[in-house]
């Protein structure tokens, strides 16, 4: 669905902000990209939904360069970004109608999202007088209105209470099961892990690593492990790398001898493999 090959981009002459991107996304997949603020996410969101076209490089989205796209391009997408510019002097309701008008193809039930979103008793007051996270919940049904191919999400669940933020994070796995593709961004590894089928590390406008979340939190680090046990009486703690605690003596002698009272391992987070493997920290 999405093939990036060679990608460069400068604002201005102060140089290249995205430096040599390349990635390929499949059909019903979802595809994130994790990093710090200032990494280049929304950049790159914004070259492959056509808004930023004077990249270097190829950027082909459903076999369109999306350099030479023209309108049409904008039936089978949706883009929802950090910003969501709505029409404030028109409702809720109001300005789903409107964008809903703006496509050929059939569009969804406008009311039944904006219930599951939570703003229907909103549906008919401005949207000049909604709050930021109001807005955002709007813009995600706006994206989705009519049931794109391909859905790029800046940063969606920011800004939103953990509720909102489930509701969302809910209907965007619903598009992945109804076989959209899916490119988001985010600085929240939580979400990274939960919703990506993939997951590319952005620093400095280049990708450091790119796998499925579950590989790369398994990639490199060693799992800590913690045990307690009993001694005279008294709880002890110690602890073992978990490759190398078949070998561990001490270990193995607590656990034939029956004293450890408890095992805990740590496994390395998203963050801790990002920071690993980036020298940067995700905030
Ligand atoms: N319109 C612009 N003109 C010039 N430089 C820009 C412009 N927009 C962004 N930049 C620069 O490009 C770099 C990447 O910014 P971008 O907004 O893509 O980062 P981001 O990863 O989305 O960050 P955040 O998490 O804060 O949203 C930053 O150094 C930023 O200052
Ligand atoms: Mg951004």
């Amino acid at each position: 669905m999405i093939e990036v090959r060679d990608l460069y981009f400068a604002y201005d002459r102060r140089g290249d902000i995205i430096k040599n991107i390349n990635f390929r996304v499949d059909r019903g997949e979802i595809f994130g990209f994790l990093g710090p603020s200032g990494a280049g996410k929304s950049t790159v969101q914004k070259i492959l939904s056509g808004i930023l076209r004077r990249y270097r490089g190829s950027v082909k989205v459903m076999g369109t360069e999306v350099k030479w796209r023209d309108a049409s391009f904008y039936e089978d997408i949706g883009v929802d970004f950090e910003y969501p510019n709505l029409y404030g002097k028109f409702t809720g309701m109001e300005n789903l109608l409107y964008f809903s008008s703006l496509y050929r193809r059939k569009t969804i039930n406008p009311l039944e999202y904006l219930e599951r979103v939570g703003l229907s008793a909103d549906a008919d007051k401005k949207v000049s007088g909604y709050s930021r996270g109001m807005k955002m919940r709007l813009a995600f049904v706006r994206a989705i209105l009519h049931q794109p191919s391909v859905l790029f999400l800046d940063e969606p669940t920011s800004g939103l209470d953990p509720g909102y933020a489930r509701v969302i994070k809910d209907m965007i796995l619903e598009q992945k099961l109804a076989g959209r593709t899916v490119i988001l961004t985010t600085h929240n590894m939580h979400d990274a892990e939960e919703l990506c089928d993939r997951v590319a590390f952005i620093v400095d406008g280049q990708i450091k690593a790119l796998d499925a979340p579950h590989a790369l939190r398994t990639r490199k680090s060693d799992v800590e492990v913690t045990y307690t046990y009993l001694e005279n009486g008294k709880e002890k703690t110690a602890s073992a790398l978990l490759s190398s605690l078949h070998l561990d003596s001490e270990f193995l002698q607590r656990l034939h001898s029956g004293t450890l009272t408890g095992i805990h391992s740590k496994e390395p987070t998203l963050e801790d493999v990002f920071i690993e493997l980036t020298g940067r920290c995700l905030r």
